[in-house]
């Protein structure tokens, strides 16, 4: 990352299956991780791996597409082709990134390790079709799967909801493809309620997606 501060932890203790502790980084633009959306202490395997939730800019687009190829390889194994996905490209991704960050209506967190690595990000932005005043919606939302469920995705959702909640937006949406099934328990575990369906452009083929959308967003901002 750019910007060496120190951490702060949000929370002691927080670990998981691989052992990751969420530690907040106050940044001068840092969203501030709510102590409360941590999964706390539920695996047996510990490791010495902490974890910050900081904002990302242009000089993290290599490491922001090194975890998007690896992620989408990971995720999206018999829901996209398979060609599409072995022809990934991370430098094609990192100039991809790069110009999406420099974009000011986009919000981009990601997740990091004590060494610097990111492991896991999220974006949002005000919502593609309106649905209300202001709706936001998660544009991007990918943890590598090492790094899954000990609590990084609820970080990354609250962490940009709330982003988006202090520039006015009032309701939340995320869409999702049909068939990823985990990522669909996640949405509904965080108390999204069904959207409706559609067909969008992923990974250059046109697929069933649903939407799931939080009518009022402080069910995500306030824990
Ligand atoms: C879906 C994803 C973002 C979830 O992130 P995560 O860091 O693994 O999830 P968390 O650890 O923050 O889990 C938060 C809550 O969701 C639940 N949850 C997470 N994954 C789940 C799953 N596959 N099935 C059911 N519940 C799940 C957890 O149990 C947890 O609830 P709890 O704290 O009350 O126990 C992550 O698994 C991922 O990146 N998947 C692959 C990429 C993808 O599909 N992205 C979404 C594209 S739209």
């Amino acid at each position: 990352m750019s910007v060496p501060h120190p951490l702060t932890p949000a929370k002691a203790g927080m670990s998981g299956e691989n052992g990751g502790e969420v530690l907040s980084k106050p940044r001068p633009s840092a969203t501030p991780l709510d102590p409360t959306s941590l999964r706390r202490d539920r695996s047996s395997v510990q490791s010495a791996l902490t974890y910050a939730i900081v904002p990302v800019g242009p000089a993290d687009a290599a490491q922001l597409a090194r975890v998007h190829v690896q992620a989408w390889r990971e995720s999206y194994r018999g829901l996209l082709p398979e060609d599409y996905l072995r022809r990934l490209s991370a430098p094609l991704h990192a100039r991809r990134w790069r110009a999406r960050l420099l974009r000011l209506d986009e919000i981009t967190l990601a997740a990091e390790s004590q060494d610097g690595a990111l492991v896991a990000y999220a974006s949002g932005q005000a919502a593609r079709e309106a649905h209300g005043p202001f709706e936001g919606e998660i544009t991007t939302l990918y943890v590598l799967r090492a790094a899954q469920r000990i609590g990084l995705g609820r970080a990354l959702m609250t962490g940009v909801a709330r982003a988006l909640a202090d520039r006015g937006a009032h309701s939340l949406v995320v869409w999702v493809l049909r068939d990823n099934r985990r990522a669909r328990d996640f949405y509904e575990g965080l108390g999204g309620a069904p959207a409706g369906e559609r067909d969008e452009m992923v990974g250059g083929t046109l697929a069933p997606t649903v939407g799931y959308r939080w009518t009022d967003i402080r069910k995500l901002t306030e824990g």
